[in-house]
C-alpha cells in the first residue's frame, strides 16, 4: 500500500508541473488548471486512504472528511459566484486558508512533539511553516479587504515600526527559546509565535498602497507555498513538498516580473511608495486636442488596420463588450483590429486578458507590447481605451519622471492615436501623460462605455 501512495503522489507531483506548463499559454490554461486540480484531488484522496491505512483514530478520519465536504462545497460555491473582477480578491481567501492549514499544522504538530527527543531541524521548520502560515493568513485577509476598498492604507510610522519589531521578535526569540531562555511548553511558545505572526501579517499589509494589492497578494501566495514545503519536510511528503515548491517558485517570480514591468524594486512596492519626480511638481504646458465621437468613428470607418491598447479605465468602465462590438464592426469593414496587452495594464495580473476573455475576444487577436511596439507604425489609427501609465513617452524620455525605465507600448509611434478617458486624470503612477500633448494625440473625453457605445452606434449608419 505504501508503494501505491508514493506512486501516486508522485503522478499528483507530475500533474501539477504539468498543469503549470500548460497555464504558460491562454490556450491550454484551462486544460493545465484541470489537469492540476485532478492532480490535487488525487492526492486529498490518497492522504485520506493513508490515514485509512496509518490507523488513524475513527474520529480523525471523519473530522478529515468533513473537512474536505465543506472546503469543497465552500470552493464550489464561492468560485461560481465570483465576477471576474473579484478573482483577485477569492485567490487571497484562498491563499489565506493554505497560510492558516501551515499554521495550523505547526499548532498540532507542537502539541504532539517530543521536544526532547525531536531533531532540532524539525523543530526550525516547525516554526518556519508556523510563521510563514500565520504571516500568509492574516495578511492575505488584509489584502482581500484592501482589494474589497474596506481596509484604508496606513502608512503611519507607528504600524511600520510595531512591525518591524514584530519581525525581530520572530527572529530573535525561537533562538532563545533553544537556548533555554523562554521557560515554557515547545505548544505554548508555538501559539505565542503564531499571535505575533499574525498580528505581523495584518501590519506588514497595512502600509502597503491599495493598488500594490496584487504585487503584494502575488508575494504572500509565494509564503503560503513556502509555508507548506516547510509542513512537508516535516511529515516527509513528498507532494506537499513539490507542490509547496512549485507555488513558492511561481508566485516569487509573478511577484517580480510585475514590479519590473512597472519598473518597481520590490522593496518600493511593499514600503509603498513611487520615486519622486526630480523638479517636483512642475509640469509642463500641453496642448491638448479634443476628438469628437463622429470624428473618431470617421477616423475609425476610414482605417485598415486598427490597434487598441486597453488599460485600467476599461475595467472601471466594464467596455469590454462595446470594446469587442467595436473590433466586430471593424473586421466587417475589413479593417485588421489587433489588441496590444501591456503586461502591467490594469490592477492585476492578466486583468486585460480576463476582460477580454470575459468579452469572447479571439486570443490570435491579442498581441504582446514587444511584438504592437514593432508594428506599431503600421498602424492607421490606435485606441487607447482608459489606458494611461503604460503608454506614457516620458518613460522612455524622460530619466527624471517616476516611470522611467517602465517598458511602454509607443502608441505615439503610429499615424494617429485616439485616448479615450473621461478628464485629464493622472494614471497610477500620478504623473502627467507626454503622450497627450504630442501632434498624432487626440483625446476622447468622456467615460469608456458611453463614448464607445456612440463610436458603435455612428459606425453603424457609416
Ligand atoms: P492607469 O495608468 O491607472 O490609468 C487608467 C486611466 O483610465 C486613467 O488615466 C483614467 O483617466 C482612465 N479611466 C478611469 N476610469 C475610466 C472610465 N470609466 N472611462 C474611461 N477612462 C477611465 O492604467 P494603466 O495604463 O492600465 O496602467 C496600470 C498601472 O497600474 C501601471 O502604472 C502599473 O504599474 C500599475 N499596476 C499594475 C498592476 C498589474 S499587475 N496590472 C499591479 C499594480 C499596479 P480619467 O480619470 O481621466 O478617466
Amino acid at each position: 500500500m505504501h508503494a501505491f501512495i508514493e506512486i501516486g503522489y508522485l503522478i499528483a507531483t507530475l500533474s501539477f508541473l504539468v498543469g503549470l506548463k500548460f497555464m504558460s499559454s491562454p490556450k491550454k490554461a484551462m486544460t493545465g488548471n484541470l489537469i492540476a486540480a485532478m492532480g490535487m484531488v488525487l492526492a486529498v484522496v490518497l492522504t485520506f486512504i493513508a490515514a485509512l491505512t496509518d490507523t488513524v483514530p475513527f474520529t480523525n478520519l471523519i473530522i478529515m472528511f468533513l473537512a474536505i465536504a465543506v472546503g469543497t462545497v465552500m470552493g464550489k460555491r464561492l468560485s461560481d459566484k465570483v465576477e471576474m473582477t473579484g478573482m483577485p480578491q477569492l485567490v487571497s481567501l484562498f491563499n489565506a486558508t493554505g497560510g492558516g492549514c501551515a499554521m495550523l499544522l505547526g499548532l498540532v504538530e507542537a502539541n504532539q512533539m517530543d521536544i526532547t527527543t525531536a531533531v532540532l531541524g524539525n523543530k526550525i521548520l516547525l516554526i518556519a511553516g508556523l510563521i510563514t502560515g500565520a504571516v500568509a493568513l492574516t495578511g492575505s485577509i488584509i489584502a482581500e479587504r484592501k482589494l474589497a476598498g474596506k481596509v484604508k492604507d496606513r502608512r503611519t510610522k507607528t504600524v511600520i515600526f510595531s512591525a518591524r519589531i514584530l519581525l525581530v521578535l520572530m527572529v530573535l526569540l525561537p533562538v532563545l527559546y533553544f537556548f533555554g531562555f523562554i521557560p515554557i511548553g515547545f505548544s505554548a511558545f508555538m501559539y505565542v509565535l503564531a499571535t505575533l505572526a499574525m498580528v505581523y501579517g495584518v501590519l506588514f499589509v497595512l502600509p502597503i498602497g491599495g493598488a500594490d494589492m496584487p504585487v503584494v497578494i502575488s508575494l504572500l501566495n509565494s509564503i503560503t507555498g513556502i509555508a507548506t514545503a516547510f509542513a512537508g519536510f516535516v511529515y516527509g511528503n513528498k507532494v506537499m513538498i513539490a507542490g509547496g515548491i512549485f507555488v513558492g517558485a511561481a508566485g516569487i517570480l509573478l511577484t517580480l516580473l510585475m514590479c519590473k514591468a512597472m519598473n518597481r524594486s520590490l522593496l518600493k512596492v511593499l514600503a509603498g511608495t513611487f520615486k519622486k519626480s526630480k523638479n517636483g511638481a512642475v509640469e509642463e504646458e500641453q496642448e491638448i486636442k479634443e476628438i469628437s465621437i463622429s470624428e473618431t468613428a470617421l477616423s475609425l470607418s476610414f482605417a485598415q488596420k486598427v490597434a487598441i491598447v486597453p488599460g485600467y479605465g476599461l475595467a472601471v468602465a466594464q467596455a469590454q463588450h462595446l470594446c469587442a462590438q467595436l473590433q466586430q464592426l471593424l473586421e466587417k469593414r475589413n479593417c485588421e483590429v489587433d489588441y496590444i496587452i501591456h503586461p502591467v495594464a490594469g490592477r492585476m495580473p492578466g486583468h486585460m486578458n480576463v476582460l477580454l476573455a470575459e468579452a469572447n475576444v479571439d486570443y490570435s487577436r491579442l498581441k504582446e507590447m514587444d511584438e504592437g511596439n514593432e508594428n506599431m507604425a503600421q498602424y492607421d489609427t490606435v485606441l487607447v481605451i482608459g489606458a494611461n501609465d503604460v503608454v506614457n513617452p516620458a518613460a522612455e524620455n524622460n530619466p527624471d519622471s517616476p516611470v522611467y525605465g517602465m517598458p511602454i507600448i509607443r502608441t505615439h509611434e503610429s499615424k494617429q492615436v485616439i485616448v479615450m478617458k473621461r478628464s485629464m486624470g493622472k494614471g497610477y503612477a500620478g504623473v502627467q501623460n507626454d503622450l497627450f500633448g504630442l501632434d498624432n494625440c487626440s483625446i476622447l473625453f468622456g467615460d469608456a462605455k458611453v463614448s464607445l457605445q456612440e463610436i458603435v452606434n455612428q459606425l453603424k449608419l457609416i
